[in-house]
């Protein structure tokens, strides 16, 4: 079977509405955050960050498949001294829009370097937001095990009488845990926090995610010949790496050279790119710049 990648040049509020209803079954993505990057594309102002976005997290609601999962890289940004609470907002409006907020993943950027501020550390996290429509999503766990390393020698050797039978939750959740289940055990389930360095050898993009960001979760929620969506695709990191793991990916960027890029750097055998169409249909069209 062939993987096909398609580039679409434009505004994702625009260019989302030539894709199919529940046609893509994983968007990872890091749109422009608030206020950042205004000279070279972005610099939405926090205060109408929520309205600029919800035209677009409704048609990634309407283009996502039941069992799909859309990840979202975001992070709040200070303002006079305080955090904005735009992400805040969002998520409660996406929650109106009919998203569900199943899961929030913590990016550690563990090559963060030091500095001062006078009443603050160095941000070295993001959030990484999931949001689903429906509670049933796809989701390949056994994918992204870890080894048991360390907490082979810390946690498990020292077994309490109630880490060997079945604890159920204090509080209700219905949740339960057997601790010693996981005796003899080479792998265990990764935590909600990527441990990750941020990219920078990247010259092509001043925000580039670091590859192993988009693959963990194309491992997690998607398998071969699925399709990945980005659409805010910036340098391609996503559908580079889609297209290495034998998934069908699309992009969006309303930036034409990184289109261009991301076409120069994919196998032009299965690429195509779509400029911006006026005739706005919700089916997709013929595919009409091939780089064959
Ligand atoms: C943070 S960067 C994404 C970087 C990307 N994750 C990578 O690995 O290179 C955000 C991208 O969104 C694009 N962008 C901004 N507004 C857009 C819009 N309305 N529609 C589509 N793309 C947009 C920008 O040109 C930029 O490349």
């Amino acid at each position: 079977m062939e993987i096909t990648t398609d580039i679409y040049f434009g505004d994702s509020k625009e260019q989302l509405k030539l894709l199919s209803n529940n046609s893509v079954d994983l968007v990872v993505t890091s749109p422009p955050y608030a206020d950042q990057r205004k000279n070279t594309y972005g610099g939405i102002h926090h205060n109408k960050y929520v309205d600029w976005f919800l035209p677009i997290s409704k048609e990634l609601l309407r283009v996502l498949n039941p069992t799909g999962t859309f990840i979202l890289n975001i992070k709040e940004k200070v303002v006079e001294g305080e955090r904005s609470t735009y992400v805040m907002e969002l998520i409660l409006e996406m929650r109106k829009q009919g998203w569900l907020w199943t899961e929030e993943f913590i990016w550690h950027k563990k090559n963060c370097y030091p500095g001062k501020w006078p009443n603050r550390f160095r941000d070295a996290w993001e959030r990484l937001l999931q949001f689903n429509k429906s509670r049933k999503f796809n989701m390949y766990q056994e994918k992204v095990m870890v080894p048991m390393g360390d907490w082979a020698n810390s946690r498990l050797k020292n077994l309490s009488d109630t880490d060997k039978i079945r604890d159920n939750s204090k509080v209700g959740s219905g949740f339960g845990k057997n601790i010693s289940n996981w005796l003899e055990r080479d792998n265990a389930y990764p935590t909600n926090v990527l441990h990750l360095a941020t990219e920078c050898n990247n010259k092509n993009h001043s925000a580039a995610f670091p590859e192993e960001l988009p693959e963990w979760f194309i491992k997690l929620f998607t398998k071969e010949y699925d399709i990945v969506l980005d659409p805010f695709m910036g340098s391609g990191t996503t559908l580079i790496v889609a297209n290495r793991m034998k998934r069908n990916s699309i992009g969006v960027d309303i930036v034409p050279e990184y289109c261009e890029m991301v076409k120069k750097q994919l196998n032009p055998v299965e690429l195509y790119l779509f400029e911006p169409n006026a005739k706005y249909e919700k089916t997709k069209p013929k595919r009409h710049t091939s780089v064959r």
